[in-house]
Parts: C-alpha cells; structure tokens; sequence
C-alpha cells in the first residue's frame, strides 16, 4: 500500500493558460496537494498567477530553474521571493558563485521560502552527457552538485528517484528532495530516469513531483481521488 504525506505531492500545472491550469487545480484541496508552477505557464500568465493560486490558499514551488551569471540570478531571487512562493529553484551547473549568489538572494529576502537546486535533469542519462562534452557519469556528477548545493547552504536538491538514498546518505535526510519523473502506469516519455510512485516512497524522498500522470488522465478528478486516498 502506498502511503503519501499530506502535501508531498506536488502537481505540476504545464499548461499555456489559468482557463487551463484549473482544470486540474479546482479538484486539489491545497491541504493535501502543492502546486508547481513551471516555465511554461508563468512565461504565459506572468506573476498574477501565483496571486491567484496563494489567494486559493494553495503553497506554490516556482520552478525556473535559472540559471544565469550570479548578478542576475540573485536579482531575480529577489523578485522571485517577493511574491511568497514556498520553493523555488536555480540550475546547480550554474557553477559555485551563482550557487552562493543564490543563497544571499534568500538570505536577503524577508519571507520565508526554501531554495532547492537542479541536479541533472530527469530527461537525462549518460549518453547524453557525453554528446554535450560532459564525460562524468550521472550519478558522479548529481553527487558532486548536490555537494555544492548542500556546502551552500541550500535547503535541497531536484532529482530522481533513483538518487534519492546515496543523497540522504551522504547530506543527511533533513537535505530535501525533489523528485520528477514519476509515473503511475504510463509510459515514461521524455523521462529517462522516471520511477513509479511506489519507489519514490520507498525510497523517502520528501517531495514528488507529477505532471502528465494528473493533466493528462483521463478522469482527472479520478485520478486526484486515487492519489488522495494514499494520504495518510
Ligand atoms: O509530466 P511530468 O510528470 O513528467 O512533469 C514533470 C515536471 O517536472 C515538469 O514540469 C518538468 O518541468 C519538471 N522537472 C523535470 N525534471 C527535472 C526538474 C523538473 O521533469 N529534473
């Protein structure tokens, strides 16, 4: 039997406008669900959206994932912390500097939020490290930036399910992680290193990510009742 914390799922909305976005979000009670809201809805609907959602009552992760010189990434943490978010990211191949430009960013910032780092996205494996010139393998190379991330001081990292263990060994399990790339029973798409729900709580990772397993069900709010019924 599977077994979900209240709010540890976090559902993606990926979707080009609010008019869409609520299809899936009017089924959430934001007592047992976050929402995550991605480049692609905030590139269509701007910050308003998140009003939006925090008005509903609902905790919000803005993944962005920047990735940029360290200047402009702690000038846009800055903006970012100001809306409320509860979580966001930055893209840990951004190198040190901007790792520790991060960290001052919510440092400075007057509310509070976590800041997490991507890894090695999900969409990855090894043989597309080596097309772009990165000889380490992924595991090797997710160690080695969740290394960054933790000395620091971020309060976790995106993942995948896979990474989960050797990362809570090696930080401590008060690190957090955040895993994409689970699937319920559909195929795994552009997912390389996907994982089923099953795994993922086995595996302890404190947040799960879902998407398409929700946005593109075919009875959503049969889906929604399905993993509530999890909640324990
Ligand atoms: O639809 P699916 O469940 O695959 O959605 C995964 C979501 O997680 C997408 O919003 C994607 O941007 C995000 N994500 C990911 N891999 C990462 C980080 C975030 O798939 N490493």
């Amino acid at each position: 039997m599977i077994h979900l914390k209240p709010k540890q799922v976090l559902v993606a909305l990926d979707f080009d406008s609010y008019e869409q976005a609520i299809t899936v979000s009017r089924n959430l009670d934001p007592n047992k669900f976050r929402l995550k809201v991605g480049k692609q809805l905030f590139s269509a609907e701007g910050p308003k959206i998140l009003d939006n959602f925090h008005k509903q009552g609902f905790e919000v992760f803005l993944d962005l994932k920047l990735h940029d010189i360290p200047n402009t990434v702690y000038k846009t943490l800055k903006n970012i912390f100001s809306f409320g978010v509860w979580m966001t990211n930055i893209h840990l191949l951004g190198g040190i500097e901007m790792i520790q430009a991060a960290k001052e960013a919510q440092l400075d910032s007057d509310k509070e939020n976590l800041l997490i780092g991507v890894t090695v996205l999900t969409s990855l494996k090894d043989s597309h490290l080596k097309e772009i010139g990165i000889m380490k393998d992924i595991n090797s190379l997710v160690s080695k930036l969740s290394l960054a991330a933790k000395q620091a001081s971020l309060d976790g990292v995106v993942c995948s399910v896979h990474e989960v263990k050797k990362i809570k060994k090696d930080f401590g399990l008060d690190f957090l992680t955040v895993t994409p790339g689970i699937r319920l029973k559909q195929e795994k798409g552009d997912q390389m290193r996907a994982a089923s729900l099953e795994t993922a709580v086995k595996e302890n990772t404190d947040y799960i990510v879902l998407g398409r397993e929700i946005s593109q069900a075919e009875d959503i709010s049969k889906m929604i009742n399905k993993l509530e019924s999890y909640i324990i």
